[in-house]
């Protein structure tokens, strides 16, 4: 299955994938690393390893919708069946993310439906919540919505700051993520009514 991967930034996410190439196992292709911001961090990752990659960059459009239509541009050039957002720190319009139904997933550092949105640990540690964690999901037009493919679930410990607390979830991130590549990669997630279903089986309530 080929892939196309999004990004803004450090592209610690994307190279969680890459790694995961490593395994035996491993069947999906990294055809394209795409960012928004030309000196991400993460395209040097997808350049050392031979990936293809390309930035387009949000301020040269007129309008989020046209941005997103050369995305989809590139993104089709490329073969990419699965689109995955890692670090994209833009918001999607809704004709990028319908074309793309059930073939974009995103990674969040959240359990979603929890804390949704930005700066997300800090508000976790505000709230004092004992247990946080992150999710994959493929993505709908609601922010942080739509079904859920896999979570973690990490402990927030005393005197963590939001520095600490990302850290420790970020590693379950590096988990889940190229988890749930691989899982929809060997045809075993599929979406009935807007629930995923990992081998036919409801493991994640979305509500
Ligand atoms: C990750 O923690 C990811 O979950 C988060 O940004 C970080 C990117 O790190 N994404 C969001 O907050 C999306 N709303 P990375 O660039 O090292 O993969």
């Amino acid at each position: 299955m080929k892939v196309a991967v999004l990004i803004s930034g450090r592209g610690s996410n994307l190279q969680a994938l890459i790694d995961a190439a490593e395994a035996p196992y491993w069947t999906p292709e990294i055809v394209l690393v795409l960012s928004n911001v030309a000196d991400a961090q993460g395209l040097e990752r997808a350049e050392k390893a031979g990936i293809p990659t390309a930035v387009i960059n949000h301020k040269d459009f007129q309008d989020r919708e046209t941005f997103d239509a050369a995305m989809t541009d590139a993104i089709e050039a490329s073969g990419a069946e699965l689109v995955c957002l890692a670090g994209f720190m833009r918001l999607l319009s809704t004709p990028f993310i319908k074309h793309w139904k059930n073939r974009l997933i995103n990674i969040h550092p959240s359990r979603l439906p929890a804390f949704k949105g930005l700066d997300v640990h800090q508000r976790v540690l505000d709230a004092g919540e004992k247990i946080t964690g992150c999710t994959v999901h493929f993505v709908r037009p609601e922010m942080d919505t739509g079904p859920i493919i896999i979570q973690a679930s990490v402990p927030v410990h005393d005197g963590d700051d939001a520095d600490t607390l990302a850290a420790r979830v970020l590693e379950q991130e590096h988990r889940i993520y190229p988890q749930a590549v691989r899982m929809i990669a060997e045809g075993r997630v599929t979406v009935g009514g807007d629930q995923a279903l990992i081998d036919g089986k409801i493991l994640y309530p979305n509500e």
